[in-house]
């Protein structure tokens, strides 16, 4: 079975654990507007790999249920929120939540997602009781912990810094560090694999595997906004030109750029998403082409993606023997040689 099959084979009982912390209820306009991201449902990667990971320790599909569905609604709320943060147009192929209904009642219906994951946590710790449960619920915390942080620091730049020449790499790795790393691929898979009830080596593993692995996916994810199908990709093209991201690409042409053109991006910079033009994104896009940052940024992702492998089979002997592994190896591939 590859990863997407195995995403597929848990996608409806994910989202039904979901919709079932979100019933629909009085007052049914919260609840409408609260369950819309979960119902557009994403690429399901995050639960995935953490029912992947749980599976190849030896945990009960029916335990990692919920802790999947948290992971997942994790996801649907912090995207609310993100998407204001970012002020992004689209998410999953139609219009951010804020978009269709204004930042408050956005903001409202993350907070309604975000207090239903809590709560499938603490069930499932009194299913699998404490012993089991509570070391999941701390990992939890602290990634989400890490994540919010990880987002401080990408919004401050957004929307306070807002200068390449104030910036650097180690920012750009502390931030995908958090978000991209920890967030979507090592936690997960330690998640998964607390429910297993593996030590602390066994954790540590897993992180040495999955960080440089989201390096890869990140920096992948990077040159698809500049490169996919908005189709395919469910975002705009050049949101993160029109968002001000922080990207290896844009730092790469920004390095590499005249003291004239330097001084053009940053007014770009300097201005609010609204207020870009359209020959304004143009200009950068020409710079990146013109330094060829895209190809840069490829040869960085596919380094890391190296140092992924290289880890992963350095730390072969952690990973069961079994199926799941090799679903769970090919995956982590996938992450940074992928088209959505
Ligand atoms: C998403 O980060 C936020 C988290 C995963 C915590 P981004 O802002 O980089 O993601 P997109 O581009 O909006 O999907
Ligand atoms: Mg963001
Ligand atoms: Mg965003
Ligand atoms: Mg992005």
């Amino acid at each position: 079975m590859n990863f997407k099959e195995y995403i597929e084979s848990n996608r409806q009982a994910v989202r039904s654990e979901i919709m079932r912390y979100l019933p629909m209820r009085e007052p049914r306009g919260h609840y409408r507007i609260a369950r819309e991201y979960s119902e557009r449902m994403g690429s399901y990667r995050r639960p995935g790999l953490l029912m992947l990971s749980g599976e190849m320790f030896g945990a009960r599909k029916a335990d990692l249920l919920l802790p999947g569905a948290a992971m997942q609604a994790s996801e649907d709320w912090i995207l609310v929120h993100d998407d204001i943060e970012d002020d992004s147009e689209m998410r999953r192929g139609k219009p951010a939540l804020h978009k269709l209904y204004g930042n408050g009642l956005a903001i409202n219906a993350g907070d309604a997602v975000h207090i239903a994951m809590w709560r499938m946590l603490k069930d499932h710790m009194v299913n699998v009781g404490l012993e089991r449960g509570g070391p999941l619920y701390d990992k939890f915390y602290d990634m989400m912990e890490r994540t919010v942080e990880g987002q401080f620091l990408e919004t401050d730049f957004i929307c306070n810094v807002r200068r390449l020449s104030k910036a650097g790499e180690d920012l750009y790795f502390r931030i995908i560090g958090s978000k991209t790393c920890y967030y979507t691929v090592y936690g997960p898979m330690q998640l998964g694999a607390l429910v297993a009830g593996v030590d602390s080596e066994v954790l540590d593993a897993l992180k040495e595997v999955g960080e440089p692995a989201g390096v890869a996916f990140q920096i992948t994810d990077d040159i698809l906004d500049m490169t996919a199908d908005e189709k395919v990709f469910g975002k705009k093209r050049f949101g993160d030109l029109y968002e001000g991201k922080l990207t290896l690409i844009i730092l790469d042409a920004y390095k590499r750029a005249s003291k004239d053109e330097r001084a053009r991006v940053d007014a770009i910079f300097r201005k609010e998403r609204a207020q870009k033009t359209p020959g304004e994104i143009d200009f950068m896009r020409g710079l990146i082409e013109k330094h060829g940052s895209i190809e840069y940024a490829r040869k960085v992702a596919k380094e890391y993606g190296k140092r992924a492998e290289e880890a992963a089979k350095r730390h072969g002997s952690i990973f069961p023997e079994n199926e799941f592994k090799t679903t769970l190896l090919a995956a982590l591939g996938e992450l940074y040689v992928r088209r959505y």
